[in-house]
């Protein structure tokens, strides 16, 4: 419908990336004595106390240290009610011009609960969600589930079908790269992913383990803050979990499986090329394609880029220009590659600095990814509007 004036009718913008702790998750953390755990330090700056998440194992030398010493710097990062109100995400959506979001839990998910314990939980936070998203009246949330990875088999699995028949607002869900304990390359793990094909329910791939702490050098811990996992673990970590599935053949084994992969796919845009020649260079897998061809399947394995460009989805949270570009042109690039990409804001991880509290005015990180999509494809663009929200819409099913 035209808008008075014959201006352009505003397209709905569709946040993807965008967490919530439910109270119940919160309670398991504030019992928790080790990481993950939510602890509560004395405040510098007010009365009340001041609870802290810690979540990464990068943080656990802080950690420490303020338990032995009250005046070191408190560890982690503030809880604050960005992380755990649903007025405060409508808040933060309102002030962004966001129409809908799709709610995930934030990492580590429930990757470390007791076996015995996962599937109620699991259960339980699920129902939370749903929750949330139905009490809102104008379809502004939506959410991806968490599983009970810890559980039995046959938990996990009728977990997929209860978010899928149950849960009217759920459209996917959230994994690690640890799987069931050893990454997603684990043909434990195909079975799963089968069903969540078969449910029609994409993977929204996020990190949290990062890379071994001894990386980023022995000044990391006093000095560089939460940079070098943030910025450099995570996005590895996703790039490896994906390269790992695409060479133990698990695209060409599901091959419904649909991923979205957090932060543009780490660095998979980028080294796709490498990763191809790599493949197309090595003895090993050579001789097992040649193989192949022999034998009765005759399937040959899909490039990299056949899989970016059919199974693979990216968020558009990668805060550049140049990273967006880049995730569209892997993604097949022109308006193929831009109908692969999804805006996301990875709310309420990174507050503006020296507000984290409170902060209810505009956000940095969501500006950088919002001007990086104006910029990359053109302001207005009709590409530009499906990246921030159409695909969304399209790819999720948000409306039906
Ligand atoms: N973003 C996330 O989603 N999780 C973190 O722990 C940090 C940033
Ligand atoms: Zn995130």
């Amino acid at each position: 419908m035209a808008q008075p004036g014959g201006s352009k009718p505003k397209r709905k913008v569709v946040d993807i990336h965008t967490h919530m702790y439910p109270a119940e998750y919160i309670s398991i953390l504030s019992s928790r004595t080790e990481i993950p755990l939510v602890r509560t330090f004395p405040s510098p700056s007010s009365p009340d106390p001041d609870p802290r998440l810690i979540l990464l194992e990068a943080e656990l030398p802080a950690l420490e240290k303020a338990l032995q010493d009250p005046s070191a710097p408190v560890p982690g990062r503030p809880l604050t009610k960005h992380f755990t109100s649903l007025p405060q995400k409508l808040h933060f959506m309102t002030t962004h011009g966001i129409d809908i979001s799709v709610l995930s839990l934030a990492n580590p998910w429930l990757d470390f609960l007791p076996a015995s314990e996962a599937g109620a939980i699991a259960e339980r936070i699920n129902t939370a969600f749903e929750e949330m998203c139905s009490s809102s009246s104008n379809r502004a949330f939506f959410f991806f589930a968490a599983l009970p990875l810890t559980a039995p088999l046959e938990t996990i699995v009728s977990c997929i079908t209860h978010v899928s028949q149950c849960l009217p607002h759920c459209r996917g869900v959230i994994l690690g790269t640890s799987g069931l304990g050893s990454g997603l390359d684990d043909p434990a793990l195909l079975p799963i992913l089968r069903s969540l094909a078969d449910h029609n329910l994409p993977v929204f791939l996020h990190p949290h383990y990062g890379l071994p702490s001894a990386v980023y050098g022995p000044r990391a811990a006093e000095e560089y803050g939460h940079v070098l996992p943030l910025a450099l673990g995570f996005p590895m970590e996703t790039t490896i979990a994906v390269a790992r599935m695409y060479l133990a053949g698990v695209f060409d084994a599901v091959p419904e499986l649909r991923m979205i992969l957090a932060h543009s796919g780490g660095t998979l845009p980028f080294l796709a090329g490498r990763i191809e020649s790599c493949v197309l260079h090595d003895e090993r897998l050579a001789k097992e394609a040649e193989k192949k061809k022999t034998t009765a399947s005759r399937r040959r394995r899909r490039s990299v880029w056949e899989v970016l460009r059919s199974q693979v989805y990216l968020d558009a949270v990668v805060y550049s220009e140049v990273g967006l570009k880049t995730a569209v042109e892997a993604s097949g690039g022109g308006r193929e590659g831009a109908e692969r990409l999804m805006f996301g804001t990875d709310h309420p991880f990174f507050p503006p600095v020296g507000d984290e509290a409170d902060s209810q005015g505009e956000w940095e990180s969501v500006r950088l990814n919002a001007e990086a999509v104006k910029r990359a494809l053109g302001e207005g663009s009709e590409e530009a509007e499906l990246v921030m929200g159409g695909n969304a819409i399209r790819v999720l099913r948000l409306f039906e």
